[in-house]
C-alpha cells in the first residue's frame, strides 16, 4: 500500500527545528504535571502496576467521558490521540469506492487518510467571502446515494470559524436523509468564544476529540470517539488492528483532568487566546493593505489572506518567512486553500508581536 505524504506534517517536521518564532504549532502551551496535580488532586499509588492496561480504556476515563457527553459506556472508544480516533473512524467505516464529502479548507489527514483507504473524496468548499461558513446548498448538490460520511472540524482548523448548533443539526439531518453520517472533529470546540454543546448524541453524528489541543496536556496522547453503540463497536474492532489499548497511565491522568479540571484548563486556553486575539486583530487592521481575515470564533488559530504586490504561492511565502526572519507559520496550500497561511497565536506577547512584525516586513518586500 502506498502511504500518503502529509505535506503539513512534512512542513512542520522540516521547519520546527529552524524556527526562532513558532506560530505553527496547533496546541496550547503545555501545563506542568505539578500544576495539573494541584488542579485535579491526581496521585499515583507507589505500588501502581505499570504492566496494567485495558483495551476498552481505563474505566476512570470512560466514566469521565460518559459524564461529559451524557452517553453510555458502549458509545465511547478511547484512543491514542485524536489522530488515532480519526483514523479508526475511517478504517471502521470506509470501503473502497465509498464517497466522502470533506470541508476545505480543513485538516488534511481528514481527506488524505480516506483517499489512502480507497474512498472517493469530494471537496466541500468553505468560502472566504462567506466567512468560511458551511454552505448548505453546495452540500446538497454533492450528496449522492454513495455518500458515506460528511466530515468537518468544529471549530474549523485552520480558520477557527465556529459552526453553530443549528447548522450542525441541519447537516446531520441532510446526512441522515441520504443514509450518510456526519463525522465532526471537535478537538478545538472547548475553546469556542460562544460556548457550544458537543454534537455527540445527535442522530447520525460521530464525534472525535482529544486532550491535545486546548487542555495543554497533549503529551498524554489521550483521544476518543463518541458514536452510536453499533458504530462505536466497529471503531473498537478497528482499534484491535492498531494500538489495541491506549497508554493506561495517560488515560488515568486524562480522566482526572476531564473530571476535575476540564473547565479550568479550557479557560486557561481561552484567556491566552483572548489576550493574543486582540494583538493579531490590531496587526491585521494596521496592515489591511496586505492582509484580510475572517476573525476566528475562538481557539488559537486564524487564517489570514495575503495580498502581496507580486503574486506568490503560500508555500514559497512561508518559506521566506522562515528563511528570512525565522518565523514559522503553515502554508494555506496544505489546508486546501492557497493565498492564505495559518497562524496560531498562543505564544507569549513579546514573541507574538515580534513574529507579526517580521511577517509584515517580509510581506512588504514582495
Ligand atoms: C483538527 C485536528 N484533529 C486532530 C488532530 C490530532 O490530534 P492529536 O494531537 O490529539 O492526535 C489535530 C492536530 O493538529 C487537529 O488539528
Amino acid at each position: 500500500m502506498q502511504l500518503p505524504q502529509i505535506p503539513l506534517f512534512d512542513w512542520l517536521i522540516e521547519n520546527i527545528p529552524e524556527a526562532k518564532l513558532d506560530l505553527a504549532s496547533s496546541s496550547i502551551t503545555g501545563v506542568r504535571f505539578d500544576e495539573l496535580q494541584e488542579m485535579t488532586g491526581f496521585e499515583l499509588p507507589e505500588d501502581f502496576d505499570l504492566g496494567k492496561n485495558d483495551p476498552f480504556g481505563a474505566l476512570e476515563l470512560r466514566d469521565a467521558l460518559v459524564s461529559m457527553y451524557n452517553c453510555d459506556h458502549n458509545q465511547v472508544v478511547t484512543t491514542t490521540g485524536g489522530s488515532e480516533a480519526n483514523f479508526l473512524v475511517f478504517l471502521a467505516l470506509l470501503d473502497r469506492g465509498d464517497e466522502i464529502i470533506v470541508e476545505q479548507p480543513g485538516y488534511s489527514p481528514l481527506w488524505l487518510v480516506p483517499e489512502m483507504l480507497g474512498a472517493r473524496v469530494v471537496k466541500w468548499e468553505r468560502r472566504f467571502e462567506d466567512g468560511f461558513a458551511l454552505d448548505m446548498e453546495a452540500l446538497k448538490s454533492k450528496l449522492t446515494k454513495n455518500t458515506k460520511l460528511i466530515v468537518i472540524t468544529n471549530l474549523n482548523n485552520p480558520t477557527g470559524v465556529q459552526a453553530d448548533q443549528k447548522t450542525i443539526q441541519a447537516v446531520a439531518e441532510l446526512a441522515s436523509e441520504h443514509g450518510a453520517l456526519l463525522f465532526i472533529d471537535e478537538m478545538f470546540l472547548p475553546a469556542a468564544n460562544a460556548p457550544q454543546r458537543t454534537a455527540a448524541g445527535m442522530d447520525s453524528v460521530i464525534v472525535t476529540s482529544s486532550v491535545s489541543k486546548v487542555y495543554g496536556i497533549g503529551g498524554l496522547r489521550t483521544g476518543w470517539i463518541v458514536a452510536d453503540e453499533d458504530i462505536a463497536k466497529l471503531c473498537l474492532n478497528a482499534k484491535w488492528q492498531t494500538s489495541v489499548a491506549a497508554p493506561y497511565l495517560s488515560e488515568l491522568i486524562s480522566a482526572a483532568a476531564i473530571s476535575n479540571a476540564r473547565d479550568k484548563l479550557a479557560q486557561r486556553c481561552k484567556d491566552i487566546a483572548h489576550r493574543n486575539f486582540s494583538i493579531v486583530h490590531e496587526w491585521i487592521e494596521n496592515n489591511n493593505d496586505l492582509l484580510n481575515w475572517v476573525p476566528p470564533g475562538g481557539g488559537i488559530m486564524c487564517y489570514p489572506r495575503y495580498n502581496t504586490k507580486t503574486q506568490i504561492g503560500s508555500v514559497d511565502l512561508c518559506r521566506r518567512f522562515i528563511q528570512e526572519q525565522g518565523v514559522l507559520v503553515s502554508p494555506g496550500e496544505y489546508f486546501g486553500l492557497d493565498g492564505h497561511f495559518r497562524l496560531t497565536f498562543m505564544n507569549p506577547v513579546d514573541e507574538l508581536e515580534s513574529a507579526l512584525d517580521k511577517i509584515a516586513l517580509v510581506l512588504r518586500t514582495i
